[in-house]
């Protein structure tokens, strides 16, 4: 079944307080845990995804996040301009203050040469709301080229830098609307968090609503509620969401909840390794069911990616249900987050781009979905909380189907499966030798099954080429294409290309949108 959902239809939203539109900012994700570290939940969205989703709610207030684009060039992020007739406190920051100038009549100058990075002294109106009692003299961190020259009619600078040279803040006279040159969520910025609360908490006046202990001991509360002393399985990939939702149920359900992994044959080098290790960390009992020889069936000669979705889930979802009938379970546990129903379905609009293979399965026994409410940062927040391995807390994503939507447009054959799990291996050991790993929010490896030319030893050989995608994400719906610095692009191709079935290497640094995360 395709599960299609409108975003005003998920609880989980309608309670957001705070948006942050990203506009291209390395920081982007950092507001978002200032915000939750001083006890307020917000959600991210790109420009298209804001404006589609403030169709269905209202936020206490906006934030517009820092980019590294300018108001000028062509295809510069605009939040959507509506966001101005909202009349809702505006907060921008840096880039995001730049538009907000820009779009109200004020002048931005390109600072390109003498670009603002690093630590700066910035003088303070602390009479201003958003200053009010801070001190006048402050440290904040620049990183900008452009900047506001003269701020719009009704507003008045705030805030200076270079001695005082460079406005570094302004504030609408009677609107609520606010813009800060420097960045208030980095901790460089000394009085960054304050700035921050009085904007949530005097200006937007939001109530704290995210305390990760509470948050916690809600699951375990709603858990015990319907399984206590009830058997129940938990679908276990290893990866963030199922691990640490393994963690805080297994004290609370104790030896009635099993883990049930799936070993499809679509898993990486050692990965079934990581995940035992993994259960282990979040102490719970762990059953691993061979199924590559089943999966290999089901999907068979599919070369269409939704088709392989399709065919993934349907046995994916029968063999949990067998489990669960084994374990005489009356709950299935799933670690689907909000981002994964709406990955799944669509905001406002939007089409169904990919099915997920863990959302409306339509299970015969009752599906329990507890982090439905919760993004993947909030999930890392708990994994903090709870003091788990950054093994678990900082694990990249791995989708369900795994390497069977690795096998790009072609049925995925044990023979190439084989060829681009070697590949994934040898990448990821790459990155990590050169400590780029962790920078990177998911790294693909593909494999292009159209064969090409090339020279082995003194002859023609005729192979596949490796497809490798770094990619770096706030939200996982959009995006930017990571570029492996050239040297290490060297190294990468002259090490996979040992292999006697590849000829070539590709590196996709296409952003989302126009192109997804995955290949296929
Ligand atoms: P896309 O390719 O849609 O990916 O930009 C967004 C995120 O979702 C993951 N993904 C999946 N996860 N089953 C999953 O469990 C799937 O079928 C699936 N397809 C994509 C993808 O790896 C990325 O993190």
């Amino acid at each position: 079944m395709i599960f299609k959902v409108n975003i005003s239809k998920v609880n989980s939203m309608k309670n957001i307080q705070i948006l942050i539109i990203d506009l291209g900012s390395q920081y982007t994700l950092v507001i978002g845990r200032t915000l939750r570290e001083l006890g307020i939940r917000s959600v991210i969205f790109s420009p298209k995804r804001a404006s589609d989703w403030l169709r269905y709610n209202k936020p206490k207030g906006i934030i517009l996040s820092g980019g590294s684009a300018s108001v000028y060039e062509k295809d510069a992020p605009f939040p959507p301009e509506r966001i101005l007739k909202l009349a809702l406190p505006i907060l921008g920051i840096c880039y995001g203050m730049q538009w907000l100038a820009y779009k109200l009549g004020g002048t931005v100058v390109s600072h390109r040469e003498s670009k603002e990075y690093g630590k700066a002294k910035a003088f303070f109106d602390y009479k201003d709301r958003l200053f009010l009692n801070l001190n006048k003299k402050n440290t904040v961190w620049a990183s900008h080229g452009d900047s506001v020259d003269s701020v719009p009619k009704g507003f008045k600078s705030i805030a200076w830098t270079s001695n005082n040279k460079v406005i570094a803040g302004m504030s609408h006279l009677n609107k609520k609307i606010w813009g800060v040159q420097f960045h208030p969520e980095v901790t460089q910025t000394e009085k960054g968090k304050d700035i921050l609360l009085r904007f949530i908490e005097n200006i937007c006046k939001c109530k704290k609503d995210w305390k990760p202990k509470d948050v916690i001991t809600n699951i375990q509360n709603e858990v015990k509620e319907v399984a206590v002393n009830k058997k129940s399985i938990i679908g276990f990939s290893g990866g963030v969401d199922s691990s640490i939702l393994s963690a805080i149920l297994s004290p609370v359900l104790k030896s009635n909840l099993l883990a049930v992994c799936i070993d499809t044959g679509g898993l990486r080098q050692g990965e079934i390794k990581e995940i035992r290790e993994n259960a282990k960390a979040a102490k719970v009992q762990l059953k691993v069911i061979r199924a590559a020889s089943r999966f290999q069936k089901a999907i068979g000669s599919a070369t269409h990616s939704e088709i392989k979705r399709k065919r993934f889930k349907k046995l994916y979802g029968r063999i949990l249900e067998e489990a669960a009938r084994d374990f005489k379970a009356n709950f299935i546990i799933q670690g689907s987050l909000a981002t994964d129903i709406i990955e799944s379905g669509a905001i406002g609009q939007a089409d169904l781009i990919k099915s997920h293979h863990n959302v409306g399965l339509n299970l015969n026994v009752k599906e329990l979905h507890p982090f439905r409410d919760l993004f993947k940062y909030e999930v890392r927040g708990l994994a903090e909380e709870m003091g788990l391995p950054d093994s678990i807390s900082k694990r990249q994503p791995f989708p369900g189907p795994g390497l069977f939507i690795r096998v790009i447009g072609q049925p995925p054959k044990l023979n190439k499966l084989s060829i681009v799990r070697w590949a994934d291996a040898r990448v990821t050991k790459i990155l990590k030798d050169h400590k780029l790993y962790d920078q990177i929010s998911q790294l693909i490896i593909g494999l292009d099954c159209n064969r090409s030319v090339g020279i082995k030893g003194d002859g023609r050989a005729y192979g596949f080429s490796i497809i490798v995608r770094g990619f770096i994400t706030v939200d996982f719906m959009t995006g930017k294409g990571y570029q492996i610095p050239r040297q290490i692009r060297c190294q990468i191709t002259e090490n996979i290309t040992k292999h006697p079935k590849i000829i070539r290497v590709y590196y996709d640094e296409t952003h989302k949108p126009p192109a997804t995360i995955e290949l296929e």
